[in-house]
């Protein structure tokens, strides 16, 4: 059993300017993230959620504080080796799903193992394996014109899944999608979870969402909220 936590955040802070403002999107913000764990940020919108994904997913850096991948204290290492880290250890799934429009859903999928040194038959028998898990194996030839939202959910989860990461970060994964639909994604994803030992971060403001989650961190205000009151106005 794996005790380092895949991700830890120790006292993190980031603000933007934006004019002559400061805004303060996280005031010290500790999190971790176990191995295998389904967990979510919840919060209302302008809490600080995706900001937080951000630092973690290492598109951004904190202005002050710690964040650390596993072995890795990313928040001190340079963009390049950043980018190294994005590619072989963490998924990202974004609400828009970000699938490329001219190619099939296998093209689709395999196309982040492009840019490692994976050969073509070990590409395949992953990309093959990954469209068998989220049940869409007789769909893999088509376009993301021809699937609906949630089949294209799905392949945007296989494709954030092809590198084999330990954590995937997933910005508002059911926004678009129905309830049936959103719950079908999550089915997938908790499957994924007890086969592969992926564990996931989701920033959400869906109900449906986070009642299914192993643990719920609010965010208000940039700050975790654990008060009771603030909490239930974290939730309104
Ligand atoms: N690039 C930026 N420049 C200036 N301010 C920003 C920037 N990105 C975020 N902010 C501000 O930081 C705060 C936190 O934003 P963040 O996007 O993390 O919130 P969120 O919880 O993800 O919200 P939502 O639920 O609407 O997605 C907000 O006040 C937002 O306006
Ligand atoms: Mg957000």
């Amino acid at each position: 059993m794996n005790t380092i936590p895949v991700a830890e955040v120790k006292s993190a802070t980031r603000s933007y300017r934006s004019g002559a403002r400061l805004v303060r999107a996280l005031r010290g913000v500790s999190l971790t993230i176990g191995a295998g764990e389904i967990a979510a940020l919840a919060g209302p919108s302008g809490s600080g959620k995706s900001t937080l994904l951000h630092l973690i997913g290492c598109l951004d850096r904190p202005d002050s504080g710690e964040v650390r991948l596993g072995d890795l204290r990313v928040s001190h290492m340079r963009a390049g080796a950043l980018a190294a880290v994005r590619r072989d250890r963490l998924g990202f799934i974004f609400q828009s799903f970000n699938l490329v429009p001219v190619l099939t859903a296998r093209e689709n999928v395999e196309y982040p193992l492009l840019l490692t040194r994976i050969g073509r038959s070990e590409r395949r028998s992953r990309v093959d394996d990954l469209l068998d898990s989220v049940g869409l194996h007789s769909k893999a030839d088509r376009r993301p014109h021809e699937l609906s939202g949630g089949e294209r959910q799905r392949v945007a989860i296989a494709r954030a899944l092809v590198n084999q990461p330990s954590l995937v970060l997933a910005d508002e994964p059911t926004a678009n999608l129905d309830s049936v639909t959103g719950a079908a994604v999550l089915d997938v994803m908790e499957d994924l979870r007890d086969r592969r030992g992926v564990a996931f971060l989701f920033a959400s403001h869906d109900p449906r969402v986070i009642e299914r989650m192993d643990r719920v961190t609010r965010l208000h205000d940039g700050i975790i909220v654990n008060d009771p009151q603030l909490e239930a106005a974290a939730c309104a």
